[in-house]
C-alpha cells in the first residue's frame, strides 16, 4: 500500500498550500525581527506618548481593534477610482471628470493606507511565529498595493492615462490579495478577535478558595468547570488592599495566561505582551488588549473566597422562579411536557408516512399535515420557548441553525413525488434530523430548563399550548401555511 502524504486525501486548495509555504517560511522571522526592533526602540525611548499613541493604534479602551475600521478607507476609495476608470473606458463616464474624482478618491485611499499601515504594524509586532510571518506578507502586498496607486497618480500627473488606471488596477489586484491575507489572519489563525473565557459559570456563589491561601499582589488561578460546554475555564484571584478581585485568566488579546502576570500599581499584567487590566474593574489600561476580561462578583463566607459570573451587557437575563409576564391559567402541562408531545405527533406522523404504500395519494396529504405541525412547532419554539430558555441553555443558538436545517431539507422533500425513491431517502433523512433536533432537545434543553423552576416552566407551557391551538385554529394561519407549503411544493404545479 502505498503511504505518502496525500494517502486516501483529496489536495488542499492552491489558496491554502501557498498560506502553508508562508506560515512555515522561517526566513521570514529575521525581517520581522528587524521591523519589531526599528518600532520598539524609539517606542522605548518615548516612554508615555509611544504607549498612550500605541493604545490608540490598538483601539485599547475602545472595545475593538481599529485596524479593521481603518482598511474600509483605502478599499472603499480605491474601489471607486477603478471603477470610474472603467466606467470611462466603457464609455459609461465623461473622461476627464472621471479622471479627477479618481485622483481624489485615490488620494483618499492613500491617506487611509497610510493609517491602516500604522495600526497594523501596532498589532502586527504582538503576533507570534506563524501569524506574524502571514502578517509581514499581508502589510508587503498592501505597501505594493499603496506603491502602485501613487505610481498610477504620478503618471496620471504626467498625461499618461492609461498608463495610471493600468498601475491602479493593478494596486486594487494586489490589494485584493492582501485583504485574503487580512482575512486569513482574522479568521482562521483568530489575530484580533477575543481569547478569554466567555463561560457563564457559575451562575451562582461558589467557594473556589480560602481566603487565607490569597498573598497580597500574588495572582492565584482556580478552575471552574462548565459541565454544559465541557471546558475548565481558569480564572484568576488577586489580593490587593484588602480586597479580593476576580477576572478571567486567559488574556482577551492572545490568551496569556494572566495568574502568571503580576500586578503593577492596581493594575494585573499579562505575561505575553504586556496588557494590563485593572484589577477593580478587568478593563484594559494598556495594549495591546482591547476589551475587557470576564468578571466575577467576589464575596467572602467562612474564611472562603466565593466567585459568581457577572452576567455582561446583552447576555440574556436568568429568569427566577415566576417572573416574567403574567399569563391566565388554562390547560397544557409544562413547557416541555407540551413540546415532547408535539415531538411524539411528528414521531407518529413519520410512521404514518412511512407505512403507506408509495403510490397512495393520501401520502401527500400526511405530508402536508407534518409540515404544518413542523411549521407551528417552529414558530412556537422560535418565538416562545427559545427566547424564554436562552438564557439558561446553551443549546439555543445551534437549536435556531437547526431549525434552518429542517426546514431546508423539509422544503426539498415536498417538492418530491411521494412515490418516487428520492422521496423516500429525503423522507428518511428529515426523519433522522427531526429525531436528532428533538431528541436533543429532550435530552438536554429540557434538562437546563429545569433552572427556570415548575412555576415559569407551566406558565410557559400554557402559553405554549394556547399560542399552538390558536395557529391550528386560526384561518388566518392556516391558509398562511398552505399557501408557503404550495410554494414549496412548486404551486401551481402540484397535484
Ligand atoms: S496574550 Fe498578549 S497581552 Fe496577553
Ligand atoms: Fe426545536
Ligand atoms: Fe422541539
Amino acid at each position: 500500500m502505498r503511504v505518502g502524504r496525500t494517502a486516501g486525501l483529496p489536495p488542499r486548495s492552491r489558496a491554502d498550500r501557498l498560506i502553508g509555504r508562508i506560515e512555515a517560511e522561517a526566513r521570514l522571522d529575521e525581517a520581522g525581527r528587524v521591523l519589531e526592533t526599528a518600532m520598539a526602540r524609539p517606542a522605548q525611548v518615548a516612554g508615555a506618548p509611544a504607549q498612550a499613541l500605541g493604545d490608540a493604534l490598538h483601539g485599547t479602551g475602545f472595545g475593538h481593534p481599529v485596524h479593521p475600521m481603518v482598511v474600509t478607507v483605502p478599499i472603499g476609495a480605491w474601489t471607486l477610482a477603478v471603477a470610474l476608470d472603467l466606467l470611462a473606458r466603457l464609455g459609461f463616464a465623461r473622461r476627464r471628470p472621471a479622471d479627477r474624482t479618481s485622483r481624489t478618491a485615490i488620494r483618499l485611499g492613500a491617506v487611509g493606507a497610510v493609517a491602516a499601515t500604522a495600526t497594523g504594524l501596532a498589532d502586527w509586532q504582538h503576533l507570534n511565529e506563524r501569524a506574524r510571518r502571514v502578517g509581514l506578507v499581508h502589510a508587503a502586498v498592501n505597501g505594493t498595493a499603496l506603491a502602485l496607486m501613487l505610481l498610477s497618480l504620478g503618471l496620471r500627473g504626467r498625461g499618461r492615462q492609461g498608463a495610471g488606471q493600468l498601475a491602479s488596477a493593478a494596486g486594487w489586484a494586489s490589494m485584493a490579495v492582501g485583504g485574503y491575507l487580512g482575512g486569513h489572519l482574522v479568521y482562521r489563525q483568530r489575530v484580533g478577535v477575543d481569547h478569554a473565557d466567555r463561560s457563564p459559570v457559575p451562575r451562582d456563589f461558589t467557594a473556589v478558595a480560602r481566603l487565607d491561601d490569597l498573598q497580597e499582589d500574588q495572582p492565584r488561578r482556580v478552575m471552574l468547570r462548565d459541565a454544559e460546554a465541557a471546558l475548565d475555564v481558569p480564572v484568576v484571584l488577586v489580593r490587593h488592599r484588602g480586597q479580593i478581585r476576580a477576572m478571567g485568566a486567559r488574556c482577551s488579546h492572545l490568551g496569556g495566561p494572566l495568574d502568571q502576570g503580576w500586578v503593577l500599581q492596581g493594575q494585573l499584567v499579562c505575561p505575553w505582551h504586556g496588557s494590563r487590566f485593572a484589577l477593580d474593574s478587568a478593563q484594559p489600561t494598556a495594549g495591546p488588549a482591547t476589551c475587557a476580561q470576564p468578571r466575577y462578583d467576589v464575596r467572602l463566607r467562612d474564611g472562603h473566597v466565593e466567585i459568581r459570573r457577572e452576567q455582561e451587557e446583552g447576555d440574556p437575563r436568568v429568569l427566577e422562579g415566576g417572573e416574567g409576564p403574567r399569563t391566565r391559567a388554562g390547560k397544557g402541562g409544562r413547557a416541555e411536557e407540551v413540546l415532547t408531545a408535539h415531538h411524539d405527533l411528528f414521531r407518529a406522523l413519520f410512521a404514518r408516512i412511512e407505512a403507506m404504500d408509495r403510490e397512495d395519494p393520501e401520502r401527500r396529504d400526511v405530508l402536508r399535515v407534518l409540515a404544518a405541525e413542523l411549521d407551528m412547532h417552529e414558530q412556537i419554539e422560535d418565538h416562545l420557548f427559545y427566547p424564554a430558555v436562552a438564557a439558561v441553555s446553551p443549546d439555543v443558538p445551534i437549536a435556531y441553525s437547526e431549525h434552518r436545517q429542517l426546514t431546508d431539507l423539509l422544503a426539498k422533500t415536498l417538492k418530491l413525488n411521494t412515490a418516487s425513491l428520492a422521496f423516500e431517502e429525503h423522507l428518511r433523512a428529515l426523519r433522522a434530523a427531526v429525531e436528532h433536533h428533538a431528541g436533543s432537545e429532550e435530552r438536554s434543553m429540557f434538562v437546563h430548563a429545569q433552572r427556570l423552576g415548575d412555576r415559569r416552566l407551566r406558565q410557559l407551557g400554557r402559553t405554549l399550548q394556547r399560542r399552538l391551538d390558536a395557529l391550528r385554529a386560526s384561518q388566518g394561519s392556516r391558509l398562511y401555511r398552505d399557501l408557503k407549503i404550495g410554494l414549496l411544493e412548486g404551486w401551481p404545479t402540484r397535484p
